[in-house]
Protein backbone atom coordinates (compact mmCIF):
# COMPACT_ATOMS: atom_id res chain seq x y z
CA UNK A 1 0.00 0.00 0.00
CA UNK A 2 1.61 3.17 -1.15
CA UNK A 3 1.31 5.69 1.83
CA UNK A 4 -0.89 9.13 0.77
CA UNK A 5 0.07 12.58 1.57
CA UNK A 6 -1.24 13.04 5.40
CA UNK A 7 -1.82 16.66 4.78
CA UNK A 8 -4.55 16.21 1.81
CA UNK A 9 -6.06 12.93 3.79
CA UNK A 10 -6.60 14.90 6.92
CA UNK A 11 -9.57 17.13 7.87
CA UNK A 12 -7.25 19.30 9.73
CA UNK A 13 -5.02 21.34 7.38
CA UNK A 14 -1.72 22.31 8.70
CA UNK A 15 -2.22 25.55 7.52
CA UNK A 16 -3.56 26.39 10.49
CA UNK A 17 -0.64 24.34 12.50
CA UNK A 18 1.26 26.54 15.07
CA UNK A 19 4.48 27.72 13.21
CA UNK A 20 6.19 28.22 16.18
CA UNK A 21 5.93 24.05 16.97
CA UNK A 22 6.22 22.67 13.68
CA UNK A 23 5.74 19.25 13.31
CA UNK A 24 6.86 16.86 10.42
CA UNK A 25 5.14 13.75 10.93
CA UNK A 26 6.97 10.36 9.73
CA UNK A 27 5.33 8.89 6.44
CA UNK A 28 4.42 5.50 8.18
CA UNK A 29 2.92 2.44 6.93
CA UNK A 30 -0.27 1.19 9.03
CA UNK A 31 1.26 -1.86 10.00
CA UNK A 32 3.44 -0.10 12.25
CA UNK A 33 1.02 2.29 13.05
CA UNK A 34 -0.44 -0.81 14.72
CA UNK A 35 2.15 -2.19 16.23
CA UNK A 36 2.91 1.32 17.47
CA UNK A 37 -0.90 1.47 19.02
CA UNK A 38 0.12 -1.88 21.16
CA UNK A 39 1.82 -0.10 23.80
CA UNK A 40 1.56 -2.93 26.20
CA UNK A 41 3.63 -4.76 23.30
CA UNK A 42 6.16 -2.65 22.81
CA UNK A 43 6.98 -1.53 26.32
CA UNK A 44 7.16 -5.67 27.20
CA UNK A 45 9.43 -5.12 24.68
CA UNK A 46 11.68 -2.50 25.13
CA UNK A 47 11.37 -3.72 28.66
CA UNK A 48 12.53 -7.81 28.20
CA UNK A 49 15.21 -7.57 24.89
CA UNK A 50 16.74 -3.95 25.95
CA UNK A 51 16.77 -0.29 24.54
CA UNK A 52 17.41 0.30 21.81
CA UNK A 53 15.60 -1.92 19.62
CA UNK A 54 15.16 -2.58 16.16
CA UNK A 55 11.56 -3.77 14.72
CA UNK A 56 11.80 -5.01 11.07
CA UNK A 57 8.80 -5.50 8.92
CA UNK A 58 10.13 -7.98 6.70
CA UNK A 59 6.67 -8.19 4.93
CA UNK A 60 6.93 -4.40 4.08
CA UNK A 61 10.16 -5.35 1.30
CA UNK A 62 7.98 -7.97 -0.27
CA UNK A 63 5.06 -5.42 -0.97
CA UNK A 64 7.47 -2.59 -2.42
CA UNK A 65 9.07 -5.00 -4.68
CA UNK A 66 6.26 -5.78 -6.47
CA UNK A 67 6.13 -2.32 -7.30
CA UNK A 68 9.07 -2.68 -8.25
CA UNK A 69 8.01 -5.63 -10.13
CA UNK A 70 4.92 -4.06 -11.41
CA UNK A 71 7.30 -1.34 -13.26
CA UNK A 72 8.77 -3.72 -15.18
CA UNK A 73 5.94 -6.08 -16.01
CA UNK A 74 4.12 -2.85 -17.41
CA UNK A 75 7.22 -2.18 -19.93
CA UNK A 76 8.12 -5.54 -20.67
CA UNK A 77 11.06 -5.63 -19.42
CA UNK A 78 13.70 -8.36 -18.35
CA UNK A 79 16.14 -8.32 -15.85
CA UNK A 80 16.55 -8.43 -12.00
CA UNK A 81 16.18 -6.51 -9.09
CA UNK A 82 19.02 -7.20 -7.01
CA UNK A 83 18.04 -5.87 -3.47
CA UNK A 84 21.18 -4.14 -2.46
CA UNK A 85 21.97 -6.31 0.97
CA UNK A 86 24.32 -2.95 2.82
CA UNK A 87 22.15 -0.71 4.18
CA UNK A 88 20.63 -3.40 6.79
CA UNK A 89 22.28 -6.05 8.35
CA UNK A 90 18.65 -8.30 9.07
CA UNK A 91 18.37 -12.04 8.25
CA UNK A 92 14.47 -11.78 8.16
CA UNK A 93 14.70 -8.97 5.46
CA UNK A 94 17.07 -11.09 3.30
CA UNK A 95 15.00 -14.39 4.18
CA UNK A 96 11.95 -12.59 3.12
CA UNK A 97 13.54 -10.94 0.29
CA UNK A 98 14.87 -14.78 -0.53
CA UNK A 99 11.17 -15.69 -1.29
CA UNK A 100 10.63 -13.33 -3.78
CA UNK A 101 12.32 -13.19 -7.47
CA UNK A 102 14.79 -10.55 -6.68
CA UNK A 103 18.71 -11.14 -6.68
CA UNK A 104 21.15 -10.17 -3.96
CA UNK A 105 23.88 -7.36 -4.27
CA UNK A 106 26.70 -8.32 -1.73
CA UNK A 107 29.23 -5.84 -1.13
CA UNK A 108 32.06 -7.96 0.98
CA UNK A 109 32.67 -11.63 1.69
CA UNK A 110 30.79 -11.30 5.00
CA UNK A 111 27.84 -10.36 3.44
CA UNK A 112 28.15 -12.97 0.55
CA UNK A 113 28.15 -15.68 3.18
CA UNK A 114 25.18 -14.25 4.52
CA UNK A 115 23.82 -13.92 1.36
CA UNK A 116 24.17 -17.82 0.86
CA UNK A 117 22.54 -18.78 4.20
CA UNK A 118 19.84 -16.55 3.96
CA UNK A 119 18.71 -18.62 0.90
CA UNK A 120 20.14 -17.31 -2.30
CA UNK A 121 21.21 -19.38 -4.67
CA UNK A 122 24.22 -18.02 -6.30
CA UNK A 123 22.72 -17.64 -9.72
CA UNK A 124 20.89 -14.67 -7.88
CA UNK A 125 23.51 -13.22 -5.77
CA UNK A 126 25.90 -10.10 -7.70
CA UNK A 127 28.61 -8.88 -5.76
CA UNK A 128 29.57 -5.30 -6.33
CA UNK A 129 32.01 -3.27 -3.65
CA UNK A 130 36.00 -3.41 -3.03
CA UNK A 131 36.96 -7.08 -3.44
CA UNK A 132 39.74 -8.59 -1.68
CA UNK A 133 41.34 -12.19 -2.70
CA UNK A 134 39.19 -13.89 -1.03
CA UNK A 135 36.10 -12.07 -1.81
CA UNK A 136 36.78 -12.63 -5.20
CA UNK A 137 37.83 -15.95 -4.76
CA UNK A 138 34.39 -16.69 -3.04
CA UNK A 139 32.57 -15.32 -6.25
CA UNK A 140 34.51 -16.89 -8.99
CA UNK A 141 33.82 -20.98 -6.85
CA UNK A 142 30.54 -19.54 -6.14
CA UNK A 143 30.02 -18.39 -9.99
CA UNK A 144 28.48 -15.21 -8.46
CA UNK A 145 27.88 -12.31 -11.27
CA UNK A 146 30.84 -10.16 -9.82
CA UNK A 147 30.37 -6.07 -10.66
CA UNK A 148 33.48 -5.62 -11.51
CA UNK A 149 35.25 -2.39 -10.70
CA UNK A 150 38.71 -2.10 -12.26
CA UNK A 151 41.53 -3.25 -14.30
CA UNK A 152 43.05 -5.19 -11.58
CA UNK A 153 40.57 -6.38 -10.35
CA UNK A 154 39.62 -7.70 -14.00
CA UNK A 155 42.73 -8.97 -14.44
CA UNK A 156 42.58 -10.69 -11.10
CA UNK A 157 39.21 -12.73 -12.23
CA UNK A 158 40.96 -13.64 -15.61
CA UNK A 159 43.76 -15.17 -13.35
CA UNK A 160 41.57 -16.99 -10.92
CA UNK A 161 38.93 -17.86 -13.26
CA UNK A 162 40.84 -20.97 -15.19
CA UNK A 163 40.74 -22.48 -11.78
CA UNK A 164 36.29 -22.20 -11.08
CA UNK A 165 34.82 -25.62 -10.69
CA UNK A 166 33.33 -27.44 -13.52
CA UNK A 167 35.54 -24.84 -15.94
CA UNK A 168 32.36 -22.73 -15.80
CA UNK A 169 33.18 -18.64 -16.88
CA UNK A 170 33.45 -16.05 -14.77
CA UNK A 171 30.47 -14.13 -15.09
CA UNK A 172 30.90 -10.51 -14.87
CA UNK A 173 29.63 -6.77 -15.11
CA UNK A 174 32.01 -3.88 -15.58
CA UNK A 175 31.35 -1.07 -13.66
CA UNK A 176 31.80 2.12 -15.58
CA UNK A 177 32.78 6.36 -14.36
CA UNK A 178 33.06 9.38 -15.69
CA UNK A 179 30.74 9.36 -18.34
CA UNK A 180 31.03 12.65 -20.72
CA UNK A 181 28.12 14.94 -19.51
CA UNK A 182 26.65 15.43 -23.38
CA UNK A 183 24.20 17.90 -23.85
CA UNK A 184 23.34 18.63 -20.20
CA UNK A 185 26.23 20.18 -18.21
CA UNK A 186 27.48 19.00 -15.13
CA UNK A 187 30.17 19.45 -12.97
CA UNK A 188 33.03 16.06 -13.30
CA UNK A 189 32.82 14.85 -9.73
CA UNK A 190 35.69 12.07 -8.55
CA UNK A 191 34.66 8.71 -7.34
CA UNK A 192 36.70 6.20 -6.12
CA UNK A 193 34.39 3.55 -7.52
CA UNK A 194 34.46 1.84 -11.30
CA UNK A 195 36.39 2.64 -14.28
CA UNK A 196 36.77 5.83 -16.13
CA UNK A 197 34.44 5.31 -19.09
CA UNK A 198 37.60 6.58 -21.80
CA UNK A 199 39.33 2.95 -20.83
CA UNK A 200 36.27 0.90 -22.01
CA UNK A 201 37.91 0.01 -25.44
CA UNK A 202 40.81 -1.32 -23.64
CA UNK A 203 38.57 -3.41 -21.15
CA UNK A 204 36.42 -4.50 -24.45
CA UNK A 205 40.02 -5.44 -26.30
CA UNK A 206 40.66 -7.66 -22.39
CA UNK A 207 37.54 -9.26 -22.47
CA UNK A 208 37.52 -9.91 -26.10
CA UNK A 209 41.15 -11.80 -25.55
CA UNK A 210 39.32 -13.64 -22.51
CA UNK A 211 36.03 -14.79 -23.83
CA UNK A 212 36.72 -18.43 -23.30
CA UNK A 213 37.34 -17.89 -19.44
CA UNK A 214 35.23 -14.45 -19.17
CA UNK A 215 30.81 -14.71 -19.54
CA UNK A 216 30.90 -10.45 -19.76
CA UNK A 217 26.99 -9.75 -19.21
CA UNK A 218 26.90 -5.72 -19.80
CA UNK A 219 28.40 -1.99 -18.77
CA UNK A 220 27.26 -0.73 -15.44
CA UNK A 221 27.14 2.59 -13.27
CA UNK A 222 26.01 3.81 -9.75
CA UNK A 223 24.55 7.03 -8.67
CA UNK A 224 23.32 7.84 -5.39
CA UNK A 225 19.89 9.30 -4.74
CA UNK A 226 18.89 12.38 -6.48
CA UNK A 227 21.92 12.27 -9.39
CA UNK A 228 19.28 12.69 -12.39
CA UNK A 229 21.32 15.02 -14.54
CA UNK A 230 24.12 12.39 -15.05
CA UNK A 231 22.05 9.18 -15.50
CA UNK A 232 20.91 9.80 -19.08
CA UNK A 233 24.28 10.18 -20.34
CA UNK A 234 25.17 6.92 -18.46
CA UNK A 235 22.93 5.04 -19.97
CA UNK A 236 23.44 6.08 -23.10
CA UNK A 237 27.39 5.39 -22.97
CA UNK A 238 26.52 2.18 -21.60
CA UNK A 239 23.96 0.86 -24.41
CA UNK A 240 26.48 2.32 -27.45
CA UNK A 241 29.59 0.69 -25.94
CA UNK A 242 26.97 -2.90 -25.36
CA UNK A 243 26.39 -2.48 -29.42
CA UNK A 244 30.08 -2.43 -30.21
CA UNK A 245 30.82 -5.50 -27.76
CA UNK A 246 28.26 -6.93 -30.08
CA UNK A 247 30.03 -5.75 -33.07
CA UNK A 248 33.55 -7.39 -31.40
CA UNK A 249 31.70 -11.14 -30.89
CA UNK A 250 31.05 -10.41 -27.17
CA UNK A 251 27.71 -11.03 -25.62
CA UNK A 252 26.41 -8.67 -23.10
CA UNK A 253 22.96 -9.19 -22.20
CA UNK A 254 22.03 -6.57 -19.82
CA UNK A 255 22.95 -3.50 -18.37
CA UNK A 256 22.94 -2.44 -14.50
CA UNK A 257 21.47 1.24 -13.74
CA UNK A 258 22.36 0.97 -10.30
CA UNK A 259 20.29 2.10 -7.03
CA UNK A 260 19.65 5.42 -5.54
CA UNK A 261 15.92 5.89 -5.87
CA UNK A 262 14.14 8.00 -2.91
CA UNK A 263 12.20 7.27 -0.32
CA UNK A 264 9.48 9.80 1.21
CA UNK A 265 10.28 10.07 5.16
CA UNK A 266 7.75 13.18 5.86
CA UNK A 267 4.11 12.61 5.78
CA UNK A 268 2.82 15.40 4.62
CA UNK A 269 4.46 17.63 1.91
CA UNK A 270 3.57 21.49 3.87
CA UNK A 271 4.37 20.20 7.54
CA UNK A 272 8.25 19.37 5.58
CA UNK A 273 8.52 23.17 3.58
CA UNK A 274 7.85 24.55 7.21
CA UNK A 275 9.86 22.98 9.15
CA UNK A 276 12.58 24.10 6.73
CA UNK A 277 11.57 27.75 6.29
CA UNK A 278 11.35 27.81 10.16
CA UNK A 279 14.84 25.94 10.67
CA UNK A 280 16.07 28.99 8.19
CA UNK A 281 14.17 31.91 9.75
CA UNK A 282 15.74 30.79 13.17
CA UNK A 283 18.86 30.91 11.21
CA UNK A 284 18.44 34.18 10.60
CA UNK A 285 17.16 34.45 13.83
CA UNK A 286 13.65 35.54 13.12
CA UNK A 287 12.48 33.06 16.03
CA UNK A 288 13.98 30.50 18.75
CA UNK A 289 16.93 28.24 17.92
CA UNK A 290 15.41 25.08 16.22
CA UNK A 291 18.90 23.05 16.37
CA UNK A 292 21.52 22.08 19.00
CA UNK A 293 23.98 24.54 19.68
CA UNK A 294 22.40 26.49 17.34
CA UNK A 295 23.96 24.95 14.51
CA UNK A 296 22.05 25.73 11.80
CA UNK A 297 22.30 22.18 9.66
CA UNK A 298 24.35 23.55 7.36
CA UNK A 299 22.84 26.83 6.81
CA UNK A 300 24.28 29.88 7.92
CA UNK A 301 23.59 33.91 8.53
CA UNK A 302 26.40 36.27 7.30
CA UNK A 303 26.04 39.55 6.47
CA UNK A 304 22.32 39.24 7.63
CA UNK A 305 21.93 36.34 4.38
CA UNK A 306 20.72 32.74 4.75
CA UNK A 307 24.14 31.04 2.93
CA UNK A 308 24.75 27.64 3.16
CA UNK A 309 22.58 24.05 2.03
CA UNK A 310 21.15 21.89 4.38
CA UNK A 311 23.33 19.05 5.57
CA UNK A 312 20.29 16.58 5.83
CA UNK A 313 18.01 14.58 3.24
CA UNK A 314 15.19 15.97 1.55
CA UNK A 315 12.77 14.29 3.54
CA UNK A 316 9.71 14.49 1.10
CA UNK A 317 9.38 13.42 -2.79
CA UNK A 318 6.58 13.18 -4.72
CA UNK A 319 7.47 10.51 -6.58
CA UNK A 320 9.88 8.24 -4.31
CA UNK A 321 10.57 4.50 -4.87
CA UNK A 322 9.18 2.76 -7.58
CA UNK A 323 7.57 5.97 -9.52
CA UNK A 324 11.51 7.59 -9.41
CA UNK A 325 12.86 4.73 -10.80
CA UNK A 326 9.74 4.96 -13.76
CA UNK A 327 10.88 8.12 -14.15
CA UNK A 328 15.21 7.40 -14.96
CA UNK A 329 13.92 4.46 -17.25
CA UNK A 330 10.71 6.61 -18.91
CA UNK A 331 13.66 9.25 -19.63
CA UNK A 332 13.72 10.14 -23.33
CA UNK A 333 17.65 9.42 -24.51
CA UNK A 334 19.00 12.04 -26.69
CA UNK A 335 21.27 9.67 -28.56
CA UNK A 336 18.98 7.08 -29.41
CA UNK A 337 16.15 9.60 -30.76
CA UNK A 338 14.34 10.20 -27.60
CA UNK A 339 13.36 6.75 -26.72
CA UNK A 340 13.31 5.83 -23.55
CA UNK A 341 15.73 3.84 -21.34
CA UNK A 342 12.75 1.52 -20.88
CA UNK A 343 11.90 1.47 -25.10
CA UNK A 344 15.74 0.52 -26.16
CA UNK A 345 15.73 -1.72 -23.74
CA UNK A 346 12.71 -4.16 -24.82
CA UNK A 347 13.33 -3.70 -27.61
CA UNK A 348 17.02 -4.88 -28.23
CA UNK A 349 15.57 -7.58 -25.77
CA UNK A 350 18.70 -6.77 -23.60
CA UNK A 351 18.14 -7.19 -19.62
CA UNK A 352 17.77 -4.63 -17.23
CA UNK A 353 19.41 -4.87 -13.80
CA UNK A 354 18.69 -2.27 -10.89
CA UNK A 355 20.31 -2.52 -7.38
CA UNK A 356 17.86 -0.37 -5.37
CA UNK A 357 18.67 -0.48 -1.44
CA UNK A 358 17.10 2.11 0.50
CA UNK A 359 14.24 1.83 -1.25
CA UNK A 360 13.50 -1.37 -0.87
CA UNK A 361 13.60 -0.96 2.81
CA UNK A 362 10.92 1.81 3.09
CA UNK A 363 8.73 1.43 5.63
CA UNK A 364 10.99 -1.76 6.56
CA UNK A 365 12.29 -0.81 10.26
CA UNK A 366 11.84 1.39 12.96
CA UNK A 367 14.01 1.91 16.40
CA UNK A 368 12.50 2.16 19.81
CA UNK A 369 14.26 3.56 22.73
CA UNK A 370 13.71 3.97 26.35
CA UNK A 371 13.97 7.40 27.89
CA UNK A 372 16.62 7.47 30.54
CA UNK A 373 15.03 10.41 32.40
CA UNK A 374 14.95 14.74 31.13
CA UNK A 375 16.65 17.36 32.01
CA UNK A 376 17.37 20.86 31.23
CA UNK A 377 20.69 21.57 29.31
CA UNK A 378 22.89 24.19 30.76
CA UNK A 379 21.08 26.87 28.58
CA UNK A 380 18.05 25.83 29.87
CA UNK A 381 16.96 23.30 26.47
CA UNK A 382 14.79 20.56 27.41
CA UNK A 383 16.65 17.38 26.69
CA UNK A 384 15.23 13.46 27.20
CA UNK A 385 18.02 11.04 27.52
CA UNK A 386 17.43 7.95 25.61
CA UNK A 387 19.58 4.67 26.13
CA UNK A 388 21.15 4.85 23.06
CA UNK A 389 23.60 6.76 21.17
CA UNK A 390 24.10 8.36 17.55
CA UNK A 391 25.66 5.05 16.48
CA UNK A 392 22.42 3.50 16.85
CA UNK A 393 21.08 5.86 14.18
CA UNK A 394 24.22 6.65 12.23
CA UNK A 395 23.22 10.29 13.56
CA UNK A 396 26.57 11.82 12.93
CA UNK A 397 26.35 10.99 9.32
CA UNK A 398 22.54 10.72 8.48
CA UNK A 399 20.20 13.24 9.88
CA UNK A 400 16.86 11.92 10.23
CA UNK A 401 14.17 14.73 10.78
CA UNK A 402 11.20 13.31 11.09
CA UNK A 403 9.18 13.78 14.77
CA UNK A 404 9.86 10.39 16.89
CA UNK A 405 6.10 8.55 18.01
CA UNK A 406 6.69 8.77 21.55
CA UNK A 407 4.54 6.06 23.66
CA UNK A 408 4.06 7.14 27.05
CA UNK A 409 4.14 5.23 30.20
CA UNK A 410 4.51 8.05 32.79
CA UNK A 411 0.72 8.94 34.07
CA UNK A 412 2.01 12.09 35.09
CA UNK A 413 3.06 14.36 32.24
CA UNK A 414 4.17 17.87 31.59
CA UNK A 415 3.87 19.76 28.73
CA UNK A 416 6.36 20.21 25.93
CA UNK A 417 5.58 24.02 25.43
CA UNK A 418 9.26 24.62 24.18
CA UNK A 419 10.04 21.48 22.04
CA UNK A 420 12.50 18.75 22.97
CA UNK A 421 15.70 17.44 21.90
CA UNK A 422 16.71 13.84 22.09
CA UNK A 423 20.50 13.36 23.81
CA UNK A 424 22.08 9.73 23.57
CA UNK A 425 24.11 7.82 26.40
CA UNK A 426 27.69 8.12 25.80
CA UNK A 427 29.54 9.50 28.01
CA UNK A 428 30.76 12.13 25.06
CA UNK A 429 29.39 16.17 24.46
CA UNK A 430 27.58 16.28 21.31
CA UNK A 431 25.68 12.46 21.74
CA UNK A 432 23.18 13.98 19.70
CA UNK A 433 20.17 11.34 18.86
CA UNK A 434 18.71 14.07 16.48
CA UNK A 435 20.35 17.50 16.27
CA UNK A 436 17.24 19.43 16.00
CA UNK A 437 14.15 20.20 17.74
CA UNK A 438 10.83 18.30 17.85
CA UNK A 439 7.69 19.04 19.37
CA UNK A 440 5.90 16.54 20.90
CA UNK A 441 2.64 16.98 22.82
CA UNK A 442 4.43 15.90 26.55
CA UNK A 443 8.39 15.84 27.85
CA UNK A 444 9.10 12.16 27.29
CA UNK A 445 10.12 11.06 30.47
CA UNK A 446 11.49 7.85 32.45
CA UNK A 447 10.24 4.95 31.47
CA UNK A 448 8.69 6.02 28.11
CA UNK A 449 9.75 4.83 24.91
CA UNK A 450 10.24 6.80 21.74
CA UNK A 451 9.86 5.28 18.23
CA UNK A 452 12.18 6.19 15.40
CA UNK A 453 10.24 5.58 12.23
CA UNK A 454 11.57 4.50 8.61
CA UNK A 455 15.36 3.66 9.90
CA UNK A 456 16.07 0.30 8.10
CA UNK A 457 17.75 1.97 5.10
CA UNK A 458 21.61 2.94 6.46
CA UNK A 459 20.26 4.48 9.77
CA UNK A 460 19.65 1.32 12.63
CA UNK A 461 22.86 -1.06 11.95
CA UNK A 462 25.08 1.10 9.95
CA UNK A 463 27.42 2.43 11.80
CA UNK A 464 26.44 1.05 14.83
CA UNK A 465 29.24 0.61 17.77
CA UNK A 466 29.88 -0.62 21.04
CA UNK A 467 31.34 2.66 22.02
CA UNK A 468 32.01 3.30 25.72
CA UNK A 469 30.86 -0.75 25.79
CA UNK A 470 27.31 0.62 25.21
CA UNK A 471 24.72 -2.58 23.86
CA UNK A 472 24.25 -2.27 20.25
CA UNK A 473 20.70 -3.02 19.37
CA UNK A 474 18.54 -6.13 19.00
CA UNK A 475 16.80 -6.89 16.28
CA UNK A 476 13.47 -8.55 16.15
CA UNK A 477 10.78 -9.21 13.09
CA UNK A 478 7.51 -8.64 13.18
CA UNK A 479 4.16 -9.69 11.36
CA UNK A 480 0.74 -9.91 11.85
CA UNK A 481 -1.09 -12.72 11.20
CA UNK A 482 -4.26 -13.93 9.15
CA UNK A 483 -6.46 -12.71 12.21
CA UNK A 484 -4.70 -9.40 12.34
CA UNK A 485 -2.43 -10.66 15.74
CA UNK A 486 0.93 -9.02 15.48
CA UNK A 487 3.52 -12.24 16.42
CA UNK A 488 7.51 -11.36 16.91
CA UNK A 489 10.81 -13.13 16.53
CA UNK A 490 14.51 -12.43 16.97
CA UNK A 491 15.70 -11.32 13.44
CA UNK A 492 17.64 -14.64 12.75
CA UNK A 493 15.07 -17.18 13.90
CA UNK A 494 12.72 -15.12 11.33
CA UNK A 495 11.60 -18.17 8.91
CA UNK A 496 9.04 -16.69 6.10
CA UNK A 497 9.03 -19.99 4.35
CA UNK A 498 8.37 -22.55 7.63
CA UNK A 499 5.58 -19.67 8.30
CA UNK A 500 3.67 -20.13 5.33
CA UNK A 501 4.25 -23.93 5.48
CA UNK A 502 2.63 -23.73 8.58
CA UNK A 503 5.09 -25.48 9.75
CA UNK A 504 6.38 -22.86 12.34
CA UNK A 505 2.44 -21.57 12.26
C1 LIG B 1 27.09 -0.34 -6.21
C2 LIG B 1 25.91 0.06 -5.41
N1 LIG B 1 24.70 -0.37 -5.81
C3 LIG B 1 23.58 -0.05 -5.11
C4 LIG B 1 23.65 0.74 -3.97
C5 LIG B 1 22.36 1.05 -3.23
O1 LIG B 1 22.06 2.41 -3.28
P1 LIG B 1 20.70 2.93 -2.66
O2 LIG B 1 20.59 2.38 -1.29
O3 LIG B 1 20.82 4.42 -2.69
O4 LIG B 1 19.60 2.43 -3.56
C6 LIG B 1 24.89 1.21 -3.53
C7 LIG B 1 24.97 2.06 -2.34
O5 LIG B 1 25.93 2.66 -1.97
C8 LIG B 1 26.05 0.87 -4.27
O6 LIG B 1 27.27 1.28 -3.89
Amino acid sequence: MKIADQCLADDLSTQAADRSRPKVRPAMHPAIERFLSDEKLVFSLVDGLGSPLNVIFPRQIEETIGRFERVYKDRQLQGTIFYTSKPNKSHALKKQASTTKVGLDVSSEGELKSALTSGFHPDRIEATGPKNIDYLALCIQQNVLINVDNFAELKQIVRMASYSPKGRKARILMRLDGFEPGRVKFTAQDSAFGTPVKDAPAIIDLLVEHKDTIDFHGFSFHFNAGDYIRRPPAIEACLQLTFRCIELGLTPSAIDIGGGYRIRYAACQDEWNTYVEELKASVLGNRDSLTWNDSGLGYYREDGVLKGAPNFMEHYHKNDGHEDFASVIDTPLPAFDGYSTARIVSDNMFELHIEPGRALLDQCGITLAHVNFDKQSILGQQLSVLDMNRTNLNSTQLKLMTDPVVIYRNLDRKPADKGVMYVGNLCLTHDMIQYHKTFPEFVPQTGDAVAFINTAAYQMDFAEAHVLEQAIAKKIAVIEDENGALRWFLDELYNPMAIAGGIKP
